[in-house]
């Protein structure tokens, strides 16, 4: 089976930082001991309202992803000034997430179904520029066709729903977990790249990655709160090792 790329996204170092604004944790020397820890790439989203990755960071990100020639994912919304600023940077990928201000987090996939007419211009542009084009939706095979009808050659599952449901022992987590695998299989069959992502810490790694459909997680809110308790570099490894075991037992 393939080699399951891991993303480090590296927002919630930003968050700390801001939460004093100070200039430490700095989230550009996060990303540098991610890739050195065997991260392949960096995820980064820029939020409307910075609320912790800001643009400097976004400009320092691009330079050491280009520099160590490893991928920048960012993560915007499908707003007129994300495109601008995805297409000054050309970043490898960039993921299109919804976005709404009063929630925490990304809380649900992009509805690509209802947004296509603004979503498939977008799209149009940035692939255009060379740019790779994901997709952040949930489980649901009417977006994951969707996703397809706007031109995007990746889509990312939202894993959230899953991840919450095992943290809560709640008995719909088989079903969620089969939705996503249906969900990857479906994508593959139209040719879409398909990755996941949102929630994700050792628990509900390894399910996860033995869907053998998936080709990158990207994962850091728990990676972050794990590097506080045993360091950055040894919380990636340990993802990676999880990873690379549910691989060769699906494998075996
Ligand atoms: N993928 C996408 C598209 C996201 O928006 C996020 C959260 O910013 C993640 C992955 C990572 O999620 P988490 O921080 O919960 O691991």
């Amino acid at each position: 089976m393939t080699r399951l790329r891991l993303g480090v996204n590296i927002d919630h170092v930003a968050t700390v930082r801001n939460a004093r604004g100070e200039g430490y944790p700095d989230p550009v020397r996060a990303a540098e001991m991610a890739l050195a820890a065997g991260a392949d790439g960096i995820t980064a989203h820029l939020r409307e309202d910075r609320r912790h990755i800001s643009d400097a960071d976004i400009d320092a990100l691009a330079v050491i992803c280009r520099r160590r020639g490893r991928p920048l994912n960012f993560e915007c919304a499908v707003t007129p000034e994300m495109e601008a600023i995805a297409l000054a940077h050309r970043p490898h990928a960039a993921c299109l997430v919804p976005e709404r201000r009063e929630e925490v987090t990304t809380e649900g996939g992009l509805d690509v179904v209802r947004g296509q007419n603004s979503i498939a211009p977008a799209v149009r542009r940035l692939v255009e520029a060379g740019i790779r084009v994901s997709c952040f939706i949930d489980p649901d095979l009417a977006q994951v066709a969707a996703a397809r009808a706007v031109g995007a050659q990746v889509i990312e599952l939202h894993t959230g729903a899953y991840c919450q449901a095992v943290r809560e022992r709640k008995p719909q987590a088989e079903a969620l977990l089969g939705q996503l695998k249906e969900a990857a299989a479906e994508a593959h069959r139209m040719g879409l790249e398909v990755h996941a992502g949102h929630g994700i810490d050792y628990e509900t790694v390894k399910p996860v990655a033995a869907i053998g459909e998936l080709m990158e997680l990207n994962i850091g809110h728990f990676l972050i709160g794990e590097a506080i308790f045993i360091g950055l570099g040894p919380a990636i490894q340990r993802m990676r090792a999880l990873m690379d075991e549910a691989r060769s037992t699906r494998a075996a």
